[in-house]
């Protein structure tokens, strides 16, 4: 695959609050969330994954999925958009009128047991009623394959069956393919191989890439996506999230740190980092934690000098 020069401007889904506060163990009441998703829709960000209408005794975290959907201002220009696991979950995705819903599955057996119940065959069954009937409401259709990299249980997971899922999704018609680094332990080298195996059916300019930051080389994965022909990248503010059903992965790739490092580069995100910031800290002052991101750390030391 030819190396790329960096793009011109890159899109942002900030998925914070869902795949942030997903795996939080201290409560976070609807009216923080809801404050907090108002922030990153204001923040600049292309799109806000809101939450996911899954099962709540799965992520109870999530429970107030409709209430909060059914609260939030609606920013236009803003794709406010959530997880749909089947056809339960689209049922209540459009209720709320979302925009856009995230059909997920996974490159691995294993996750894809533990973490919506069904094998991959399985999941692929459910998502087609749902992909059809979003296509006729007129919304458009993620579709997420975590363990694109490894799985927590299974260990490394080859870039072939990655493809298949991907086929198969396309397949189904969903719009948009997103590749999960769930536990976040992929290398630079590893997007490389996962994309160039990805490339005869989708181009990395149409894919998402996803990833978690356990191993602290999220953002030189981006950065080298980005030479590659990426340009949409999932990402969550402060350096939330995580994966109830991937034990040990840490949080998602910051928003304030891609954020920083394209305004280095002069590449555009269209995000203002002063709300990215403020956003960050009402969530953070919310669960009682500094904020996890490299950014943030440079924010609490530089308020800790002034105070
Ligand atoms: P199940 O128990 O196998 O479901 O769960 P079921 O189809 O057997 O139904 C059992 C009952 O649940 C029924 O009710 C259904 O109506 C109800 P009953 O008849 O017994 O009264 N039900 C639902 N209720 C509300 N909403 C629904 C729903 N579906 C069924 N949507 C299920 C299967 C998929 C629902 C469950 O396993 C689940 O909700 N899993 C979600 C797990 C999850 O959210 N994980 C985190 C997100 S994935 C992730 O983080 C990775 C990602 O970030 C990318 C990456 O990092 O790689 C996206
Ligand atoms: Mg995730």
């Amino acid at each position: 695959m030819r190396t790329m020069s960096m793009p011109s401007s890159i899109r942002i889904t900030d998925v914070g609050p869902r795949d942030g506060l997903q795996n939080e163990p201290t409560p976070v009441s609807s009216e923080v969330k809801i404050a907090f998703i108002n922030q990153l829709q204001r923040s600049g960000v292309a799109e806000v994954e809101v939450t996911g209408f899954v099962h709540p005794e799965w992520v109870p975290q999530l429970a107030d999925a409709d209430d909060v959907f059914s609260r939030i201002d609606r920013v236009p220009g803003v794709v406010r958009s959530a997880l749909v696991p089947n056809e339960a979950g689209w049922d209540r995705a459009q209720a709320m009128d979302v925009d856009k819903i995230a059909v997920f599955t996974a490159a691995s057996e294993q996750f894809t047991h533990k973490n919506i119940n069904c094998t991959i065959e399985e999941s692929l069954d459910r998502f087609a009623p749902v992909v059809r009937a979003a296509s006729i409401a007129g919304k458009a259709v993620r579709g997420y394959v975590s363990c694109a990299v490894a799985c927590p249980y299974a260990g490394p997971v080859d870039p072939a069956a990655v493809v298949d899922v991907v086929v198969r999704l396309l397949d189904l018609g969903v719009d948009e393919i997103d590749l999960g680094d769930t536990i976040g332990v992929a290398t630079p080298h590893d997007i490389e191989r996962l994309l160039v195996a990805c490339a005869p059916h989708v181009s990395p300019a149409e894919v998402t890439l996803h990833l978690h930051d356990t191993g602290h080389a999220a953002l030189a994965c981006a950065l080298h996506a980005m030479q590659l022909g990426v340009r949409s990248f999932d990402t969550s503010c402060g350096g939330l999230g995580g994966c109830p059903y991937a034990p040990g992965a840490s949080g998602n790739l910051a928003t304030e740190d891609l954020v920083r490092c394209c305004e280095m580069l002069g590449v555009d995100t269209g995000v203002a980092m002063p709300a990215v910031r403020e956003a960050s800290a009402w969530i953070e002052g919310a669960l009682g934690r500094p904020p996890v991101s490299r950014t943030g750390a440079t924010w609490t030391q530089l308020s800790s000098e002034q105070g």
